[in-house]
């Protein structure tokens, strides 16, 4: 290293930032050099301390030692209204927004000085503003005046995003930004994440992705179980080499070996009708991992929860092992032996007043409890203990909150809710969404053999190479319609993708 290199000037530096939670060590002497104007991805896996650490940054959560150096000076925010002020803006990993405002209301939430008329707020001018903020950022199809509730999350995300931008800030932190983004969106991001830095603004980019990694970011600092590993300039790193640093070893293959499915038909749906689709029909063999591919926004996800119980049908059948079956509720799917893991974060059914134990056995709770209704304690642990060491949740102990998880780690310990039910049929929406690399190889070999077992399993997902490397047989949605089915054998990403776009 040179010694200009040496004497750098950091926009943003993080020295020996150190972070315990009731004895738990988030954060151990990590750093973060972040330039002016640069992308700078953050990476590694589920609780390493990536979210920790920006809210340490933002003035969210109090640092048990180290410095934060913005432009030279030590600084230490009290509050993310002191960071805002002082050019950094931060877009969380969970949605922050009020659902029963506004956008322009979102947008300028506790900013409105600017738009007062006398002690009122000047309505006109907000919007104005807003419309002109969303305009620059190329974002179509959201009003102003829209209440946040009628947006999908993608379109929230980019209000989120708004909001950081209409900050001025000078250092915009982004945490997972696109875990629930289309390809479509993501462009949209990228464009104005690209725009940001070209005018000098420095991004950390908080993801999972390593692919999309590397396409945006300038520069990646790795981290793993609250210790900083390492920086590497995008150019001159690849995925390999950055799973290595994540995981701390190499791995050796992602997807597991997948037996043949078995003969007899689990699940068969005729000319299932609802709000978001049309004449669905398709079928799921006993062992056979059923992938559904296609854009976000095809109806996919609509069709399953249709399948489950969560939206009403408006006609068609759906059979179960040859029986039709009438399912009105989830409840009604549960006792016919289904289990659905759902794609979205905040309504996949995380009870945030319990502990990791209670929100991963309560499925379960009939089979743990006997005759006199008493709660088989030591059954109940040994079996949330096992599921959780098989995927992997990170937790100091299962009796903690399940909010102090990491928010990989909730999303883990609720898939290892239903895995736990062992149900005759499984529908997993998104199942590895915002999982580590590490983490993902592992609920693959375990979906890999509970297929094996015999279980009948449905994977939606928008990640094509995960369609690819475990599905037995592909459908792929689009507009609301079955519009191509193929075998594992003669798919390929180009294939799926055209019919995916039509
Ligand atoms: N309020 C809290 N109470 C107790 N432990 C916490 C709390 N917040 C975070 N932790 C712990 O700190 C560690 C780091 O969590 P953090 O959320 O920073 O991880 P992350 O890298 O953002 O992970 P992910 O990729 O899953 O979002 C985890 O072990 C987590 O359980
Ligand atoms: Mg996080």
């Amino acid at each position: 290293m040179n010694q200009e290199k040496q004497s750098e000037q950091y926009l943003l530096e993080v020295k020996n930032l150190s972070k315990s939670f009731l004895g738990v060590m988030a954060l151990n002497k990590v750093s973060l050099q972040v330039r002016k104007g640069e992308v700078h991805a953050v990476i590694g896996e589920n609780g390493a301390g990536k979210s920790t650490m920006m809210n340490i940054i933002m003035g969210d959560l109090k640092r048990d030692e180290g410095e934060i150096i913005l432009r030279g000076k030590a600084v230490d925010f009290r509050s993310p209204a002191d960071a805002i002020d002082a050019g950094i803006s931060m877009i969380h990993q969970e949605i922050s927004l009020v659902p029963t405002l506004s956008v322009a209301e979102n947008i300028w939430l506790g900013r409105e000085k600017g738009f007062m008329k006398g002690p009122f707020i000047g309505e006109g001018v907000r919007k104005a503003r807003t419309k002109e903020l969303l305009d620059r950022m190329g974002i179509a199809g959201i009003s102003p005046s829209q209440a946040v509730s009628e947006l999908t999350v993608a379109q929230m995300q980019l209000v989120e995003l708004a909001r950081a931008v209409s900050t001025d800030a000078e250092i915009i932190i982004m945490d997972e930004p696109t875990s629930s983004l289309s390809d479509k969106e993501i462009d949209i991001l990228f464009r104005v994440m690209r725009d940001l830095r070209d005018h000098g603004v420095s991004i950390i980019f908080i993801t999972h992705k390593i692919e999309e990694l590397l396409t945006i970011s300038d520069r990646v600092s790795v981290y793993r179980d609250g210790c900083y590993i390492g920086t590497n300039a995008c150019a001159d790193t690849d995925k390999e080499q950055l799973i290595t640093m994540i995981i701390g070893r190499t791995l050796t293959e992602q997807y597991p070996q997948i037996s043949p499915p078995g003969e007899k038909t689990v699940l068969e749906v005729r000319n299932l009708t609802g709000e978001a689709y049309r004449d669905v029909s398709f079928t799921v063999r006993e062992g056979e991992i059923v992938g559904f591919s296609g854009l976000v926004g095809a109806g996919r996800s609509e069709i399953m929860r249709g399948i489950f119980g969560i939206d009403k049908t408006f006609g068609g059948e759906v059979l179960l092992d040859g029986k039709p079956i009438h399912v009105k509720q989830p409840r009604d799917a549960v006792e016919l032996g289904m289990a659905m893991v759902t794609e979205d974060r905040r309504d996949m059914g995380i009870i945030r007043s319990a502990s990791v134990k209670e929100n991963m056995s309560v499925s379960m709770l009939k089979t743990f409890t006997g005759p006199l209704g008493i709660v088989d304690v030591q059954k109940e642990r040994q079996t949330v203990s096992a599921m959780m060491q098989e995927i992997s949740v990170k937790a100091a102990n299962m009796d903690m909150l399940i909010t102090s998880l990491s928010g990989g780690n909730q999303q883990k310990a609720i898939l290892g809710r239903w895995l736990m039910l062992e149900p005759r049929l499984l529908i997993l929406d998104e199942p590895t969404r915002g999982i580590d690399v590490g983490a993902k190889a592992e609920i693959y070999r375990l979906i890999g053999q509970l297929a094996a077992q015999g279980m009948a399993i449905i994977l939606v997902s928008s990640e094509m190479p995960e369609i690819l490397g475990m599905s037995h047989r592909i459908y792929v949605v689009r507009d609301g319609r079955i519009v191509f089915t193929c075998d594992r054998e003669e798919a390929t990403q180009d294939l799926l993708g055209l019919h995916a776009l039509g």
